[in-house]
């Protein structure tokens, strides 16, 4: 069977087109292309079909372990992909890796090391207790989320652009700088000690929580990361399509009681606004999966993500 590859612009990529057996997977065609152009490993591609000039709708795009002859339409032998290059990409679980261990690593000098002397600070630092729990809290939080990573997720998508690297680095790196620097300064003044142990024992559960949260979403999945998005159900995914992202922003508001500092307040509210527009998206498209129509199943009445606003 012959294969058209084409750019978004129309132009054929490859003269004359793909031969490939009439057996090929996406995946085959995927590797031909990467054969004919070294630059362009699978996961940088991007195949759709081609769409009529001034339509509204979204392209299909090409699922790599169906056959070609899925994406046949009428009697035609030959096929018309259209090709975008996504650019470089990286590993998911580098990303992450990378998100995460900027963190780890950066809290403990603020602890550690005499920062504040070299900032000009003068005088003796007292460490109150709530500054070493803090660290300890926060650590293992960022080493909860690096082993989840490697163990437990199981992603969909294998790969996402290079460039979220330093995008999602400098977030994560420069609020670890910020809460570090001023829950660890010798300034720093301690809240009681019945609010510290309320904060720290809520966020404490919230990351139980949280993991047991990933543990059900893991169980969605075969362990090659296959079986799309299924509903996630059990505990309190009952409630809630995102009772991950409800876990984690309440694990932050725990370490905020504890700790009650304005960068870490800062902090908790980017994260929820951000998880709060992923888990909008991810709650629009289970529903539109689990329409109630053709025998697929209706997706149950749920908040979104933080029970009674969203
Ligand atoms: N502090 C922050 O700013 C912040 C921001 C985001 C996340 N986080 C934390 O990091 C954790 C991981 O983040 P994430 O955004 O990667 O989590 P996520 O997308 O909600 O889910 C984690 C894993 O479960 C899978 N999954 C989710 N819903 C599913 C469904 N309905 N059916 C089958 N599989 C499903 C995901 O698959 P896919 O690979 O297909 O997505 C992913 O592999 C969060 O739960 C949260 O604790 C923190």
């Amino acid at each position: 069977m012959k294969v058209s590859v084409v750019t978004r612009s129309g132009r054929e990529l490859f003269k004359g087109g793909l031969e490939l057996s009439d057996s090929a997977t996406v995946a085959d065609l995927q590797e031909e292309i990467h054969k004919r152009s070294k630059k362009f490993y699978p996961s940088r591609q991007r195949l759709t079909l081609p769409i009529q000039p001034g339509s509204k709708e979204k392209a299909v795009v090409l699922t790599s372990k169906k056959s070609l002859k899925d994406y046949y339409s009428g009697n035609s032998d030959s096929l018309t992909v259209v090709f975008k290059d996504l650019g470089p990409q990286v590993e998911y679980r580098t990303l992450f890796f990378f998100e995460y261990i900027g963190p780890l690593l950066i809290y403990p000098i603020f602890y550690y090391f005499p920062v504040y002397q070299y900032l000009g600070f003068k005088g003796d630092r007292v460490i109150h207790p709530v500054q070493t729990y803090a660290l300890y809290y926060y650590c293992f939080h960022y080493f909860k989320r690096i082993l989840e990573t490697f163990f437990i997720h199981r992603f969909s998508h294998a790969t996402s652009p290079i460039s979220y690297v330093s995008r999602n680095c400098a977030y994560y790196w420069s609020f670890a700088v910020l809460m570090s620097y001023y829950v660890n300064h010798p300034l720093y003044t301690p809240v009681s000690d019945l609010q510290m142990k309320i904060g720290f024992g809520f966020g404490i559960i919230c990351q139980i929580a949280n993991f047991y949260c990933h543990i059900l979403l893991r169980n969605l999945r075969s362990p090659d990361g296959s079986g799309g998005y299924q509903i996630p159900s059990g505990f309190l995914f009952n409630i809630v399509t995102c009772a991950n992202y409800t876990t984690e922003i309440y694990q932050w508001l725990g370490f905020n009681i504890a700790t009650q500092t304005v960068a870490g307040y800062l902090f908790a509210a980017v994260a929820a606004s951000i998880m709060s527009n992923w888990a909008l998206g991810k709650h629009r498209r289970l529903k539109k999966i689990f329409d109630g129509k053709d025998g697929r199943p209706k997706y149950p009445r749920r908040w979104v993500i933080l029970p009674p606003f969203l």
